[in-house]
């Protein structure tokens, strides 16, 4: 049977990257907890619980809202085609250039502006409708004339067959998907520091 071997360079620059992706999702939530929510970067169980359910070979132009350190934007990037693009949009600079400086693919545009500029970010870089939009931004703790926008850029840019995949704390969410989308699919995730919803809208 042959046996998986991880060199000690992969080993120690993965743990690199882990202590630096730690480091910068604590910093951020001490500066602004309200708007980061975990002080923890989502755990793999969550990723591919949310990601796995979704046929990713047919995604061309993927949005993610608030990435954070990144582990559903590499988990996104492993599973895309070659010619797709992953447009993440956060609202602090800091995570958008420890995506810039970690990740090093073509198909990723991190840009630091609120998911509220969705379509005006989609439109610049001539990407047209988003297939997939993957959230973890906060909505229980932003104004609810704030989720109103975000949710309704969402459904404007989102492509007839797309979907919205959500992971949340809180089931705030809900009360902005459900009447925007015609089937909303839920789930809950233990293993993950704090324990979060899961939500698939199309
Ligand atoms: C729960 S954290 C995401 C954690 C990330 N997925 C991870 O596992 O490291 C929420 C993120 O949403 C971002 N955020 C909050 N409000 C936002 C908004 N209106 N638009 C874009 N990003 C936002 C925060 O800066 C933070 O990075």
């Amino acid at each position: 049977m042959a046996t998986r071997f991880q060199s000690p360079d992969k080993t120690s620059s993965d743990l690199a990257r882990k202590t630096s992706a730690l480091g910068v999702s604590a910093r951020e939530f001490l500066r602004s907890p309200q708007l980061v929510g975990s002080a923890f970067p989502a755990s793999q169980v969550l990723v591919d619980r949310l990601l796995d359910p979704v046929d990713w070979s047919s995604a061309r132009v993927v949005v993610e809202y608030g990435p954070g350190s990144g582990p559903l934007t590499r988990a996104m990037l492993q599973r895309m085609p070659h010619d797709s693009r992953l447009v993440t949009l956060d609202v602090s600079p800091h995570f958008t250039r420890h995506l810039q400086r970690s990740i090093d693919d073509p198909r990723l545009l991190a840009v630091t502006a609120s998911a509220s500029s969705v379509a005006e970010i989609l439109e610049r870089h001539g990407l047209g409708s988003a297939d997939l939009i993957v959230t973890g931004i906060p909505f229980s703790t932003m104004s609810a004339q704030l989720a109103d926008q975000i949710m309704d850029a969402s459904a404007q840019v989102l492509s007839p067959h797309g979907q919205v995949l959500a992971y949340q704390m809180r089931t705030a969410v809900e009360g902005y998907l459900e009447p925007r989308f015609g089937k909303v699919r839920k789930s809950f995730v233990w293993r993950n520091i704090p324990p979060c919803h899961l939500y698939w809208a199309s």
